[in-house]
């Protein structure tokens, strides 16, 4: 029944465009009938600080800054045993998984949730909607789509005198239909810039706090996805993830004298979401190789599972988002509520089992996790290395 809507959707016209029809827009670069020809998603496989304290300048931040009056919530005194209160940092928790993780955690009691979004009401409304309590939460402003606004959260965070014990790099956009790049303030293309050029600047700055936490496990995750994967039935559906030599990327990626894809190739949106998830995936290994001996950090990725209501695909024509969650219902039967979802991603920021760094986490049919093997792509140390070093120099840290 639902493939053979799923069928006769596929000749259906994308509205307001011409030839545009939905097979040619499928998920994150996958059509639909390919989904229905693969087993597409089960996973196969502080101290005070000071802005001296930083390499980063602030003086011309343009981003807007809203953030709410800091209420730091102390350990409790009593008893050097208590663990106090976890503070992490979560990015995109506006909604879908971002929402849900921070949900989770703010549900236990033990953690204080810096949900750092750009849109303060929608994020306060969410947070409500949600309910997560008033105490357990604090919303920064933060737009990965501009460096200044970056620096501008890492000031703020500073200063409000938080500790920070765990950082979640989890938002994203995704732009399947998009003919043409946009680019972020930066001038870089808008989802290899928001999704990992923002994120990397972010941890980069945000690691000598997390260095000083003295929380029993300090945790850097960044959000990847397996469609990223090509050691996957869903990552070998074109266009594939591939970053090439990188040659887009060394030349600034902003579509003027260099190409507006890491490869150097045409622009395509969704192969721009894909390649940026294998930059989330190279950066936390990276990461790492770099750090976790000397910091004890734990260094983490995760493919949460299909979560195909959030709003990943608020950019997909209407009949796609109609027809997605039950495709993925009842036909691959990859489908995770963003509860779950957000479940499995509080799991790797807090649970005492997962500990092990450097690790890619997916969770099989009965939800427990195991470590999965990331393609040879997403983890080829050389191109990690050299994406790390282009990485620096477009940000500024080189
Ligand atoms: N959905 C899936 O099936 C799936 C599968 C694998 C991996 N993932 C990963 O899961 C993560 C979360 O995605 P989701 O599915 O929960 O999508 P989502 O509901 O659209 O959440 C994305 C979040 O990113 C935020 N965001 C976008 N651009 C931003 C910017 N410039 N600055 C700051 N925040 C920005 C959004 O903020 P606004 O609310 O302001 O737009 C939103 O909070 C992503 O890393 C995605 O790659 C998702």
């Amino acid at each position: 029944m639902a493939t053979s809507i799923l069928s006769s959707a596929l000749s259906i016209h994308k509205e307001g465009t011409s030839n545009a029809s939905l097979k040619d827009t499928g998920f994150l670069g996958i059509s639909l009938s390919n989904h229905l020809k693969s087993d597409f998603f089960p996973p196969v496989l502080k101290s005070k600080r000071t802005l001296n304290h930083r390499k980063l300048s602030v003086s011309t931040v343009r981003a807007q800054t809203i953030a709410t009056t800091p209420t730091i919530t102390r350990a409790p005194t009593q008893g050097r045993k208590t663990l106090r209160t976890g503070s992490v940092v979560i990015t995109g928790a506006s909604s879908g998984l971002g929402l849900a993780t921070a949900k989770a955690l703010a549900e236990t009691g033990k953690w204080h949730v810096i949900m750092a979004c750009r849109d303060y009401l929608k994020t306060e409304r969410a947070a409500k909607s949600a309910g997560i309590a008033k105490e357990n939460y604090t919303i920064m402003h933060l737009d990965l789509s501009s460096l200044d606004s970056v620096k501008q959260f890492v000031d703020n965070f500073g200063r409000s005198g938080r500790p920070l014990d765990a950082l979640v790099c989890n938002a994203a956009v995704y732009q399947p239909t998009a003919k043409e790049p946009s680019f972020t303030a930066d001038g870089f293309e808008l989802s290899v810039g928001t999704n990992h050029l923002g994120h990397f600047l972010l941890s980069r700055l945000l690691l000598d706090d997390l260095k000083q936490s003295d929380y029993p496990s300090k945790r850097l995750i960044i959000v990847g996805s397996i469609t990223g994967n090509t050691n996957t039935l869903a990552g070998n559906v074109p266009p594939k993830a591939n970053l090439g030599d990188l040659r887009g990327f060394s030349g600034g990626l902003n579509g003027l004298n260099s190409s507006a894809m890491i490869d150097g190739g045409n622009f395509d949106g969704a192969k721009a979401y894909k390649d940026s998830k294998v930059c989330n995936m190279l950066t936390m290994q990276e990461f790492h190789r770099r750090y976790h001996k000397d910091t004890g950090i734990t260094f983490a990725s995760l493919y949460p599972g299909c979560i195909a209501t959030t709003g990943l695909f608020r950019e997909h024509i209407p009949l796609f988002r109609l027809l997605f969650p039950p495709f993925q219902k009842y036909i691959t039967k990859g489908f995770v509520s963003e509860e779950e979802s957000g479940k499995r991603l509080a799991q790797v920021v807090s649970d005492p089992s997962l500990t092990k760094s450097g690790v890619y986490w997916s969770w099989n049919k009965d939800s427990a996790s195991f470590e999965n093997q990331l393609s040879q792509e997403a983890s080829d140390v050389e191109k990690a290395r050299k994406m790390w070093d282009i990485s620096e120099k477009l940000v500024g840290l080189a």
